[in-house]
């Protein structure tokens, strides 16, 4: 099951990445340059749009609450999916499944986990000042678990490195403990803002 799934995604990395190449070979450097030049405004403008929503709706805790679950499912869909591509790397001898490895591990950490963790601690802190910093015990507690998931999400990015130089010593079980870690850490988590008990 797990070997299919890799075969699925592999080939459909390295479609993407051939159709990419072959797009880059046939456009011109005008064409290279627009590329790069939508690699930057994407950021810019999603950054824009949650500054002008932040702007529009910045008393209104629902509008804080509702960007904080959807940019923490997206962390977690990161925090969750990074490490078990970690294993399937530390599993694999192939050159052509370790490149393509490399390439899905450095989008989702940089893509996609790293936006959603800044987005979810920035309207964490939005929804705060809404309490006018008035922090019930409760919370205390689920920003020391925020801290140690902000220590494993830096942990994600050393395993990151490590692969991407070549310097992976851990085997593939080490992985599959490691991946384990944000669970643990998402249950707490919920435990403490559904049940909100009082230290
Ligand atoms: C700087 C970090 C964070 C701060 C300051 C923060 C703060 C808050 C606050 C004030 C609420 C509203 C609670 C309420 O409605 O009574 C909330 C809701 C919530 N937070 Fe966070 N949070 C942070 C990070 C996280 C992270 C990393 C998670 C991921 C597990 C998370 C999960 C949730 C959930 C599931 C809710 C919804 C609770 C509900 O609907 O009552 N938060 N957060």
């Amino acid at each position: 099951m797990a070997h299919s799934l890799t075969t699925w995604i592999v080939e459909n990395v390295q479609k993407s990445q051939e159709s990419t190449r072959s797009t880059l070979i046939k456009k011109d450097p005008g064409e290279t340059m627009n590329r790069t030049l939508l690699k930057i405004a994407q950021p810019v403008f999603l950054a824009s749009l949650i500054g002008l929503i932040f702007l529009l709706f910045r008393e209104s805790f629902a509008t804080a609450k509702i960007i904080h679950l959807l940019a923490l499912i997206s962390w977690f869909a990161g925090l969750f999916y990074l490490p078990r591509l970690f294993v399937y790397h530390a599993m694999t001898d192939e050159q052509s499944v370790d490149e393509n490895l490399k390439v899905m591990e450095y989008k989702l950490f940089y893509y996609i986990m790293t936006p959603a963790m800044i987005l979810t601690l920035l309207t964490g802190i939005w929804m705060v000042e809404l309490w006018r910093w008035s922090m019930p015990g409760w919370l205390h507690l689920k920003l020391a678990l925020v801290l140690l998931l902000l220590i494993y999400h830096y942990q994600c990015w050393r395993h990151l490195n490590l692969f991407s130089r070549n310097n992976n010593c851990n085997s593939h079980t080490y992985y599959r403990l490691f991946n384990e870690i944000p669970t643990l850490l998402l249950i707490g988590i919920v435990i403490l803002v559904v049940a909100k008990p009082v230290l």
